[in-house]
């Protein structure tokens, strides 16, 4: 498909901004959110989704709880990092190369899951509402989609316009937020810098309150949407850390 490059695009920034995003740590703390999304959505080892899944932290954390696997990502980077830690680990996933407004496979998952904010990326808004209508295609008659994102209403209260942080190695990131678009859009510039050059990357994403996301979910033909803090299934409250939208395909 013909589309104008977008941020998400840029392989080069999942690169350099891998050791920042995905750290041991971050694989660790999978194992435990995987065990907590199964029994929030309440299905043992159904076959599963795992959008925009980056480098596989779930998917892995899935198949090691029996379930079948398909991670799908647009980024050959994080699809081979996956590849090989599922090599290393024994776990047998299907890997796809795919933008998440263009994958469907009819009726083929009983749960879909998009994690650690990877939805809501695009310029046009109607192509998130592709993305809800593709998933909903996907997934068998009282299947699961769950969106786990930060919410509008959590950065609200935490916004700062300028952050700054270490890696081990030394390397700095600086992190430059505004907000746009009436409280929509997140505009972000990060900035690497190792000894004394500097390179910077540039993105933005749409915010989504709770109220917001579970709109256009309904729209898309989910029910019974039910919105938590955390994938422990804590209520959507004023000191929630995370967003957490599961819907059912009637
Ligand atoms: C913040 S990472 C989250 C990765 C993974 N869900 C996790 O929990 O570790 C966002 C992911 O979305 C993927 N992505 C970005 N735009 C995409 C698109 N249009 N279609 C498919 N994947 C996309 C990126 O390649 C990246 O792996």
């Amino acid at each position: 498909m013909n589309r104008g490059k977008q941020w998400f695009d840029d392989d080069k920034f999942w690169e350099e901004m891998y050791p920042f995003m995905f750290s041991p740590a971050k694989f660790s703390e999978a194992v435990t959110e995987i065990d907590q999304l199964l029994s929030l959505t309440g299905l043992s080892s159904p076959d599963v989704l795992d959008l925009c899944c980056g480098p596989g932290r779930c998917s892995i954390a899935l198949a090691q709880r029996g379930c079948r696997v398909t991670g799908v990502d647009r980024t050959k980077f994080l699809l081979e990092k996956a590849q090989s830690r599922a090599d290393e680990t024994g776990a047998d996933i299907e890997w796809v190369l795919a933008d998440m407004r263009d994958f469907v496979r009819p009726e083929a998952f009983d749960l879909v899951i998009s994690m650690f904010t990877s939805f809501g990326y695009f310029d046009d808004k109607q192509d998130d509402m592709k993305v809800l209508s593709r998933v909903y295609d996907s997934l068998r008659p009282g299947g699961i989609f769950l969106i786990d994102i930060m919410g509008k209403e959590r950065l609200a209260r935490v916004f700062q316009h300028t952050t700054s942080s270490r890696l081990e190695d030394g390397t700095r990131l600086v992190q430059i937020h505004d907000i746009a678009d009436d409280w929509t859009r997140i505009c972000n510039e990060w900035i690497l810098i190792r000894g004394n050059r500097a390179k910077s990357f540039f993105f933005q994403h749409t915010l989504y309150s709770g109220q917001e996301l579970k709109d256009r979910m309904e729209q898309a033909g989910f029910t019974g949407i039910k919105l938590c803090g955390g994938l422990d299934g804590s209520p959507y409250g004023p000191d929630s850390i995370r967003l957490i939208a599961a819907g059912k395909k009637p």
